[in-house]
């Protein structure tokens, strides 16, 4: 199945507004393929500038996490209705540094998840295993229940972009080898083939995140279930366009 080629960028807890703006002005000049489907995640109090300066039709925003209620008293978090109100049509959820620095557990990651999908907002839904979890063979059972605790309350997977992210590999420049990332996202792929049919399963796009830049970029490029990228630091470079333009 032909998968639309997907590429996000988190820019985590960095930048200004200037710097934001500096990134989106370089990605507004530059020349990008229609073809391939961007996403871009500013800190939250960048969300509206981002929306207003970004100019290319195939760029949207995301923010990079949301609450699992519409308003009220919770301090300090963002709803999916204030990111859609100011023009932001994605959220990350389930971020590697939210499961381990903020402790979220998978079952808040799901109820955020489809409430976000339910507020409107399409979901890059971020799994992943650790080192410690690597080295004892079980990436496959980290992914499945982090994947499952989502599938058990969300049958429509429609609007749901899962990036695969090995803790191992963020922020480390060790990014996983093409050939492991396309053995673990097939592995992926095959286990929701069973949760939530084979039809979604082979629809949902499925991204490597972990040290992507754009010299390893186009190595990935014949990873049949290596849909795209999510790319952290690279995505506050001017490489980042390199990395959108690595699949031509
Ligand atoms: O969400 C993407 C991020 O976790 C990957 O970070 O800096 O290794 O590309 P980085």
């Amino acid at each position: 199945m032909a998968r639309q080629f997907f590429v996000g960028g988190n820019f985590k807890m960095n930048g200004t507004k200037d710097s934001v703006t500096k990134i989106i002005d370089n990605l507004n000049s530059a020349e990008l393929p229609t073809s391939v489907e961007v996403v871009i995640a500013p800190p939250a109090p960048y969300l509206a500038l981002a929306v207003a300066e970004n100019k290319q039709p195939t760029i949207a925003v995301s923010s990079q996490n949301v609450f699992d209620k519409a308003s009220g008293a919770y301090t300090g978090e963002i709803s999916p209705a204030q990111v859609l109100d100011l023009g932001a049509k994605w959220t990350l959820t389930g971020h590697s540094e939210r499961r381990t620095i903020i402790k979220e557990s998978d079952e808040f990651i799901a109820d955020k998840t489809k409430f976000a999908l339910e507020s409107g907002l399409s979901v890059i839904l971020c799994i992943g295993e650790t080192l410690e979890e690597r080295k004892a063979g079980i990436t496959l059972d980290v992914c499945a229940r982090q994947l499952d605790a989502v599938s058990k309350i969300v049958s429509d997977w429609s609007n749901i972009v899962v990036a695969y992210e090995p803790v191992w590999a963020i922020g480390t420049g060790l990014a996983a080898t093409p050939q492991d990332a396309q053995d673990t996202h097939k592995g992926i792929r095959d286990h929701l083939v069973k949760t939530i049919g084979a039809e979604q399963a082979a629809a949902v796009r499925i991204l490597y995140g972990g040290s992507v830049n754009g010299k390893n970029a186009p190595e990935f490029k014949d990873k049949a279930d290596v849909d795209g990228f999510l790319v952290g630091g690279a995505s506050l470079k001017p490489e980042f366009v390199d990395i959108i333009k690595s699949r031509l």
